[in-house]
This record gives structure tokens, C-alpha cells and sequence, in this order.
């Protein structure tokens, strides 16, 4: 009887939607297709604190590191600057229409050593084994398939290489996960996720415990993370 509900308990954590082909369960955001402007705020450089990203994920000159769901390229820019004309950014997107916008600021801008990649939702298409770093910056609660992404991003990376993934979220996202966790042993849901099979939310944050499970998932090795501004964070990965 005691057996019976205790699985009655978890029922709610472990019952969920089908799996997706990477194995993902859990809901993701819909993709932004809208304007790029809304990334291009004042004071956003101060808020993510990019000394502290660049430092913790070793991005300096003449690194090759990579902007993945990069919009409209506001931090491939920075990263461009950050690793200098003998470094080299990837700047990838699912979008054509972002990718073509972030040639046009490079040009613009002045920085040639930025490289546009049209990947897709299952594929970054990034080249083997060449990267020093990779940063996710407010996208990967957008990837339809979470763990394939990041095992496609593994292989591009050098042994060694960090991979930085910033999203928000809040304290009773990161309650909510541990709990599920130490429950069930995995984490298959997002805080306060209906069981609606739906895949798609509205809801852009996602507890940093999830982000920590899914890369341990595909075999990287989590550092640790940073707090950055407002309800930000920086989980932190190397290969
Ligand atoms: C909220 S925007 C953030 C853009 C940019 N990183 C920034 O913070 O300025 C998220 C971006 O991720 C892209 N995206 C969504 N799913 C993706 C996927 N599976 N692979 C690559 N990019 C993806 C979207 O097209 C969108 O441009």
C-alpha cells in the first residue's frame, strides 16, 4: 500500500508528453521569428556581465568559438571583437533571414571574422572538432531538441573547450527540479508544465538544474555556473 503511493506521487513528475527523436520530454519555447531590435537593449552588456562569460569560458584572441541561435548577432559581435581578426566566430542560426541580417552587420561593421552557418533544429552544422568555445545565449529553451543539439555541438569542440549556456530562471524553478530529481532521478519537466502533450510554451526561463542534467546527459562535464544580472545565469561546461 505504502509502495502503491508513493508511485501514485510521482506519477505527475514522470507521466509525460513523447519523447522527441533526441529523447527530450520536457516542453521548449517557441522559436523567436520576430524583429532582432528587442536583443539590442541598453545596459544588456552590463547585465550579462560578458567579462565574467568571456573569462569563465576562455574567449580570447585568436579563438575560434561559436554564437549559437546568435538572432541578430548582438554577442556575435562582441565575440568577434573578443577573439580578433586571427579568430574566428561562427555565428548559426536556423533563420535565413537572421543570418543574412548578421552579414550585413558584420560587413557593416567592419569584422571579417565572422562566419554565418544556416543549421537546423536537429544539426548546427558546425566544421569537426576545431572549436575553443561555444555560448548559448537566451536560446537554448528554444531548441526543439535540446540533447541532440548539444551532443552535434560536442563534436565540433576541441577536448577541453567550454560551452556556455545562459538563460533565466528563478529559485522555485531550481526547488522544483532538485526535487524532481532527487524523486525520480530524472528530469522530465518544467516547472509548473502541463501535462497537455503540448511541446510548445510561451514560458522563456528554465531552471539551471535542467540545463545541468541535459549536458551531463551527452557526457560534458559541468563546471559550475555564474549569476549574471536580473535572473540570468551562466552554466558553465567543458568537453
Ligand atoms: C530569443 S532569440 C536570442 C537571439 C540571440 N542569441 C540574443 O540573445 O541576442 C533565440 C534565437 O534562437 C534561435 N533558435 C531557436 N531554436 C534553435 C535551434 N534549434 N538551433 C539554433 N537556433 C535556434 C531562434 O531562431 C532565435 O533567433
Amino acid at each position: 500500500m505504502k509502495r502503491f503511493l508513493v508511485l501514485l506521487a510521482l506519477l505527475p513528475l514522470t507521466a509525460c508528453a513523447a519523447p522527441r527523436p533526441d529523447g527530450t520530454q520536457r516542453q521548449t519555447a517557441q522559436p523567436w521569428t520576430g524583429s532582432v531590435d528587442i536583443f539590442e537593449t541598453q545596459g544588456r552588456e552590463q547585465e550579462l556581465r560578458l567579462p565574467t562569460v568571456f573569462r569563465a569560458l576562455n574567449i580570447k584572441r585568436d579563438k575560434q568559438v561559436a554564437d549559437i541561435g546568435a538572432g541578430g548577432g548582438w554577442l556575435s559581435v562582441r565575440l568577434a571583437r573578443a577573439v580578433g581578426p586571427t579568430g574566428v566566430v561562427y555565428a548559426e542560426e536556423i533563420l535565413p533571414k537572421y543570418t543574412q541580417y548578421i552579414e550585413t552587420r558584420a560587413r557593416r561593421e567592419g569584422l571579417s571574422n565572422i562566419k554565418t552557418i544556416l543549421g537546423t533544429t536537429s544539426d548546427p552544422k558546425l566544421p569537426a572538432n576545431g572549436l575553443d568555445a561555444v555560448v548559448i545565449l537566451n536560446a537554448y529553451h528554444e531548441f526543439d531538441q535540446p540533447r541532440g543539439m548539444l551532443a552535434k555541438i560536442k563534436t565540433a569542440m576541441k577536448p577541453g573547450a567550454r560551452l556556455g549556456i545562459i538563460e533565466r530562471d528563478t529559485d522555485e524553478q531550481r526547488l522544483e527540479a532538485r526535487q524532481a530529481y532527487a524523486q525520480t532521478g530524472e528530469i522530465l519537466r518544467r516547472v509548473n508544465e502541463k501535462d497537455d502533450q503540448n511541446p510548445l510554451t510561451d514560458d522563456h526561463t528554465l531552471a539551471l538544474d535542467i540545463v545541468k542534467r541535459e549536458g551531463e546527459k551527452v557526457g560534458f562535464r559541468f563546471l559550475g555556473s555564474r549569476e549574471l544580472g536580473a535572473d540570468k545565469y551562466l552554466a558553465i561546461f567543458r568537453k
